[in-house]
């Protein structure tokens, strides 16, 4: 029994702010902005909210797989930017859906968010515990980020990505995962009850390559994968530098890793479903094809998992 994707969907605010737009506030330049971490724009949610945009990704997600909110088991939802303390955004987004019965949680894991939820919902349908789980990273990081601060607030931006996930007929499965985390560094990235993102971002950016780097070297030994047989990277989008330099080190052509981080920015728990669906819809994941994904974020957290889409 394996686990298998059955449909993507994301939801990308209207509002875009570009790197002249922060030009205007913040002392820093687009050049240095696109030199540095390869940003050119991100989205920014003015009238959305996390429910919202949860909400939207999902609906397009279930819409692929041609399924409907009442087919869903459980919903996971990773995000660090919630609209409540609690009730947590699954279970809001449980409400907005119209679902009846099975549940709904939140993940905390930051940029890991989505691959941690992935591990999980592979684990329920494993288990025999659910047949179709919603998963969905979302983040509205503009909310938590320091617009006066220029080392951090060229980073970030807000959206969602959904993935339906249900029980495996073919060869589709998760392959291989390995989940990490270090709670001693905690203190490289993170933010204080309502406050801003404070984050080390050269200490964080040796730290990220090289967990990613270990974490994907992990899943391909443990599933007999060669790097030159995997499709599509698709890492977390949090630094272009970060991203080619994972890509050196494991000696995976950058024509096969997907970038959308020009557009988007870092969008936390959302980077890496948001960046799924468009590689499929962009035809450059294809079923049978191997997907190594990767992130790294606040926590320390950090994993891969290796997927026949
Ligand atoms: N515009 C212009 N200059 C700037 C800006 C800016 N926006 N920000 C910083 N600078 C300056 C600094 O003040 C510094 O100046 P100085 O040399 O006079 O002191 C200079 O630029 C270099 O600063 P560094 O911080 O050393 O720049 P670096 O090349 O390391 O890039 C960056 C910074 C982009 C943050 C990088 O370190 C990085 O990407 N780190 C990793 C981030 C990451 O991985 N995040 C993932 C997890 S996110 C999550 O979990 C939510």
């Amino acid at each position: 029994m394996g686990t298998r994707i059955a449909g993507t969907g994301t939801y990308l605010p209207r509002s875009i702010l570009t790197n002249h737009d922060l030009e205007k506030l913040v002392e820093t330049s687009d050049e240095w902005i696109t030199t540095r971490t390869g940003i050119k724009e991100r989205r920014i949610a003015k009238e959305e909210s996390v429910v919202d945009m949860a909400k939207e990704a999902s609906l397009s997600a279930l819409g692929r797989a041609g399924l409907s909110p009442k087919d869903i088991d459980v919903v996971i939802v990773g995000t660090l930017t919630p609209d409540k303390r609690f009730p947590s955004t699954g279970c809001l987004l449980q409400a907005e859906l119209g679902m009846e019965g099975g549940y709904a949680f939140d993940l905390s894991a930051a940029c890991s968010g989505f691959l941690y939820s992935l591990e999980v919902a592979d684990g329920l349908i494993k288990a025999g515990k659910a047949e179709k789980v919603l998963v969905v990273g979302v983040e509205k990081l503009s909310e938590i980020v320091d617009w006066t601060d220029r080392s951090t607030c060229v980073l970030f931006g807000d959206g969602a990505g959904a993935v339906v996930l249900e029980r495996s007929e073919d060869e589709s499965d998760v392959l291989a995962s390995e989940m990490l985390s270090d709670g001693r560094l905690w203190d490289i990235l993170y933010a204080d009850k309502c406050g801003y993102i404070k984050m080390k971002g050269r200490e964080l950016f040796k730290v990220a390559v090289r967990n990613m780097e270990e974490a994907c070297r992990k899943v391909l030994s443990g599933a007999g994968i060669s790097p030159k047989d995997v499709s599509l990277v698709i890492p977390h989008q949090a630094n272009v530098r970060i991203i080619k330099a994972l890509a050196e080190k494991l000696g995976i052509d950058q024509e096969k890793v997907y970038v959308n981080i020009d557009r988007y920015g870092n969008t936390s728990a959302a980077s890496i479903p948001i960046a799924l669906h468009e590689a499929i819809e962009e035809g450059k994941l294809k079923r049978g094809d191997v997907v190594l994904m990767t992130a790294m974020g606040g926590g320390l957290t950090w994993g891969a998992t290796l997927l026949r889409y």
